[in-house]
């Protein structure tokens, strides 16, 4: 039985061989998880799909402490979703639609495009004091940015940027327990403090919204608070890694960057095949789900309980579905990616990260025609034993 995580090159940007052969094989195939639990493997793109809709999958289990998991609770600091799945199947699918109902009006077209403007601000700011090369783009860019955009749809003033900052580092610090327990009290605190003032004054934002709801409003810091670190965890680090490995794409496949540049028109379709081609499938290979119940697909048998890896990255160079998948094309007309999910648990944040996406590219190679890397590609720092790999560090010079 194959044993996860896949041998490979050690490219950042790398989904291993063995995914792919996987998926021209056996696209449903039983796997050995970096825990040595054993779980299936999804690499086919209309397997993923179909699975991904089916509502059976979720993220809890009968009996979540026999559960197959796909990595340990914790890995380089990060809890994880393969590390431990929740109890209460059968209220699972209740508390999750609440949490969508709370969250989703905070993420509206209108606002999204209301932020695109403040997005853009807060990057010229970046790159206004990019002046002496070589700079750590990951520092300055691709690390504050989504947590900024996540402070601006909760609604904090912008004065309290580095502070909500502080409080996630040293809350996501769980090597640390009491440090970790101390800025999350801190943290309900200050959002107890947030909702007061919103409640006074309220303003399009999240908080404002979780505050005035009439249909269900939220009266505790303690819910709220857990609402915005829940968006932490899911946004911060995934478009931090779009950002970094979005601007290696580009400065690999210089062609492409020179279209870009001379047709800022293929920005959406550019951020597109970014995202496509960015989903490694790092320590664990994909999203972790749990079966409710038995499911049967094609000819394989889900049994209740058992443990399932969403190959997204695999599935997004599913050949069935993409054109030349190895090839990066800006232009494709055609780029049904994965990368946000699919299906009930679509990503919440999408149209945020796309937006967060778009102004940096369509920014940071206009204003450095010349950027590339300051150190050779293959001295780039890769984070090997997070679970969501990425860089630790992109030197840049012009
Ligand atoms: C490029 C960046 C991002 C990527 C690749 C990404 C990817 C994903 C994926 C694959 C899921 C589905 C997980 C699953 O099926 O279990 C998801 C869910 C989610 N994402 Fe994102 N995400 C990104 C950015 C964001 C941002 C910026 C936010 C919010 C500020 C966000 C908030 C969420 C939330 C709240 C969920 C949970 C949805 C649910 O369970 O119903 N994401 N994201």
């Amino acid at each position: 039985m194959d044993q996860l995580p896949f041998d490979g090159d050690g490219d950042v940007l790398e989904v291993p061989p063995r995914f792919r052969e996987l998926q021209r094989e056996q696209p449903i195939a039983r796997v050995r998880t970096l825990t040595g639990d054993e779980a299936w493997l999804v690499t086919g793109y209309d397997e993923l799909r179909e699975l991904y809709g089916n509502q059976a999958l979720g993220r809890a289990h009968r009996d979540p402490d026999n559960a197959p998991r796909t990595t340990p609770p914790i890995v380089a600091g990060v809890p994880t979703h393969g590390g431990r799945p929740h109890a209460g199947v059968d209220k699972e699918q209740e508390v999750h639609n609440r949490m969508r109902r709370l969250l989703t009006p905070a993420f509206a077209a209108k606002r999204m495009e209301q932020l695109r403007t403040r997005i853009g601000g807060h990057i010229d700011e970046v790159l206004d004091a990019m002046v002496t090369p070589p700079v750590d783009l990951h520092a300055v860019l691709s690390q504050p940015l989504p947590m900024t955009a996540i402070c601006e749809v909760i609604g904090a003033p912008p004065g309290d940027h580095g502070k909500l900052r502080d409080w996630w580092n040293r809350m996501s610090d769980i090597g640390d327990s009491a440090r970790a327990g101390a800025a999350r009290a801190e943290f309900v605190d200050y959002t107890a403090a947030l909702m007061a003032a919103k409640r006074r004054e309220p303003a399009e934002d999240l908080v404002s919204h979780l505050v005035h709801n009439p249909e269900d409003t939220v009266t505790s810091a303690e819910q709220a608070a857990g609402l915005i670190t829940g968006l932490l965890f899911a946004g911060h680090e995934s478009t931090m890694s779009r950002i970094d490995l979005g601007v290696l794409l580009l400065i690999r496949n210089p062609g492409q960057r020179a279209k870009l540049l001379a047709d800022p028109g293929l920005l959406p379709g550019a951020v597109e095949e970014i995202l496509r081609m960015t989903i490694t499938p790092g320590l664990i290979g994909g999203v972790t789900r749990w079966a409710a119940h038995d499911i049967t697909i094609g000819e394989v048998t889900i049994k209740a309980g058992d443990a399932v890896v969403m190959a997204t990255g695999a599935a997004n160079y599913d050949p069935e579905r993409v054109e030349c998948p190895d090839e990066f094309d800006i232009t494709r007309t055609c780029n049904p990616h994965m990368s946000f999910g699919y299906g009930s648990r679509f990503c919440i944040g999408a149209s945020l990260a796309k937006i967060e996406l778009q102004e940096v590219f369509g920014r940071l190679f206009a204003r450095f025609p010349t950027l590339r890397l300051a150190v050779p590609d293959e001295e780039l720092p890769v984070n090997r034993d997070r679970v969501a790999g990425g860089l630790a560090a992109l030197p840049v010079a012009w």
